[in-house]
């Protein structure tokens, strides 16, 4: 195997980001807002998740609408117009609508042509479900410009009765837009990861009114349409493929040319022991856990975002993205800035 084939494991063509975005809503919600009628803290919340504060969605906004504000900017960033446009991928578990797909409200908001329009629902995972689809419809030849989209509006799936899961999630949503490398010259997407479990679905789902069995009037008030979650063993299983992401992401690879690790915001505890677990300095770890909470399919592109506008991404040095989540999922890509 030479090297280039090695470095494009997905196709002939290589798939570059021309452009970034991220968008989050403007409604803060801080840790004192659950104090008020859940049995919960300030400092539980921070202790046991590093989280001080997150965004939700207001009343009359919408998922779409982070989602497009998003897409926006990676395409004013990519320089790409909307006609340019050949495929749209969201990730979310929380589109508008139960079906269909949000992807093709995006399309229609953003005045795409009549191209591809679909969702992947891989929960937190999503965003780099979406991020190695579009790569791989790029590795084909036959794409030029495709959004890549991940987000979630989590306070509409949340109960927000229920404190072991109410603080954890936030909203938000984060894009890019890939084209061939040879055409936009930056962001190599250079190698992918996908994997799932689907004997881990139990630990974490919205059990109910769902197609399996639909919403009834009991299952309201049993509030067994919201997330479930058996937080302790997600935790475990978190924390163990956190480590096998970052290992699988670094194998061959120089540390010296270790950018920044960009992983999914879930837990500030889990990722201090994973990367100080493979001996990676906290320096090279981005973070925003404490700003946003777990925004779920948003938080790497949020943060992939944020780390390319404060201009922290270096020529030649290699980005680590990592995600998991409920399914169970795991996604991970390396990135050649
Ligand atoms: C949820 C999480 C923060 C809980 O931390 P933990 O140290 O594992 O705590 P436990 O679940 O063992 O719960 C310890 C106690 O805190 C309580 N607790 C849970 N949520 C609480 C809250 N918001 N405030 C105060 N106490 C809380 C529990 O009821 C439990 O009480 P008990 O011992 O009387 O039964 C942690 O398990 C976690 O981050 N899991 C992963 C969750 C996640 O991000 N999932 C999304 C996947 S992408």
């Amino acid at each position: 195997m030479t090297d280039d084939e090695k470095a494009v494991p997905y196709g002939p063509v290589p798939a570059g980001i021309a452009g970034i975005g991220h968008h989050v809503p403007d409604r803060v919600i801080d840790n004192e807002y659950f104090e008020k009628y859940l049995d919960t803290s300030d400092e539980w919340i921070q202790q046991r998740t590093g989280i001080v504060q997150r965004r939700w969605l207001a009343e009359d906004e919408k998922p779409s609408d982070m989602f497009v504000a998003a897409a926006e900017m990676a395409m004013e960033d990519a320089g790409v117009r909307p006609e340019d446009v050949d495929l749209v991928v969201v990730g979310t578990a929380s589109g508008d609508y139960l079906a269909p797909a949000v992807a093709c409200v995006v399309q229609a908001r953003l005045g795409l042509p009549k191209c591809g329009a679909f969702d992947i629902m891989a929960a937190c995972s999503g965003f780099l479900y979406a991020l190695a689809t579009g790569a791989s419809f790029i590795g084909t030849g036959r794409y030029r410009n495709v959004l890549a989209i991940g987000g979630d509006a989590m306070s509409r799936l949340i109960d927000q009765e229920d404190r072991s899961t109410a603080v954890l999630f936030g909203d938000g949503a984060g894009a890019v837009v890939l084209q061939p490398h040879e055409v936009c010259r930056r962001g190599l997407v250079e190698d992918y990861v996908l994997g799932a479990d689907g004997e881990g679905v139990p630990l974490l789902l919205r059990p109910k009114g769902g197609a399996a069995e639909p919403m009834t009037e009991e299952i309201l008030r049993n509030r067994e349409h919201f997330i479930h979650m058996e937080g302790r063993k997600v935790y475990r299983f978190a924390a163990a493929r956190m480590i096998w992401l970052l290992d699988w992401a670094m194998r061959d690879q120089d540390p010296e040319e270790l950018g920044w690790m960009i992983p999914h915001q879930m837990n500030r505890r889990i990722l201090e022991q994973a990367t100080a677990h493979l001996g990676i300095p906290p320096n090279k770890v981005l973070h925003n856990i404490q700003k946003y909470g777990n925004t779920s399919a948003g938080s790497v592109p949020i943060l992939l975002s944020e780390g390319y506008r404060k201009g922290l991404f270096e020529k030649d040095k290699f980005l680590v993205l990592g995600a998991f989540g409920a399914g169970l999922t795991w996604a991970g890509a390396r990135i050649r800035w």
